[in-house]
């Protein structure tokens, strides 16, 4: 069986001179890779205890989804600016090539929810620092924070500060 890493495919300069563009397509259209990324993402939320799973649009939906039905939990999606229905909360944020503004539901999450946020990939961690700021905006409690690549070198950890946090493939 071939590990985790080495399902994911690496396109330099996409999409931009400059960026290492890390490829989740290529675990994705591999049935057992797409298994082991979700097994190896759920093996980091072993013995937490949490309530529901917020993820990003859009590679973080692929990958919440697969966990929150596993462990019978809620999916909250968040959402580019201006495709939520409802009253919503919004931050914007910069990311390792552009900025973006994202919204929540303000009904999404319950005060005193423990949340746990999971998404593809980590980078400058301009976008879960947004999402922290929502959840916690809304009363919920970040308990665990996921990631199938971590591109260490941009520090986006470091922005994490005082939160638990797991990455299944670690690029320095
Ligand atoms: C990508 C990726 C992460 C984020 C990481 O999403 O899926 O959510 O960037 O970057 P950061 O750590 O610097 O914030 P993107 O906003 O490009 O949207 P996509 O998933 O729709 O491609
Ligand atoms: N999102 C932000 N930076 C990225 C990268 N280098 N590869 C894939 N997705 C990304």
């Amino acid at each position: 069986m071939k590990k985790i890493e080495e399902y994911v495919r690496s396109i330099p300069d996409f999409p931009e001179p400059g960026i290492i563009f890390r490829d989740v397509t290529s675990i994705l259209q591999d049935a057992d890779g797409l298994h082991l990324a979700i097994d190896l993402l759920q093996d980091t939320l072993k013995d937490v205890d949490f309530d529901v799973v917020v993820g990003p649009e859009s590679r973080g939906f692929i990958f919440g989804v697969p966990v929150a039905y596993n462990l019978h939990k809620a999916f909250v999606p968040v959402r580019k600016k201006g495709k939520l229905p409802c009253e919503t909360v919004e931050m914007e944020y910069d990311l390792e090539y552009g900025s973006a503004v994202i919204e929540m539901h303000k009904d999404s999450i319950k005060p005193g929810q423990r949340v746990v946020i999971i998404d593809d990939l980590i980078a400058t961690g301009g976008t879960i620092e947004a999402i922290i700021k929502l959840v916690e905006s809304l009363g919920g409690e970040v308990v665990k924070i996921s990631f199938v690549m971590e591109l260490a070198g941009l520090k986006g950890r470091e922005r994490l500060s005082g939160y638990d946090v797991s990455s299944v493939i670690r690029y320095e």
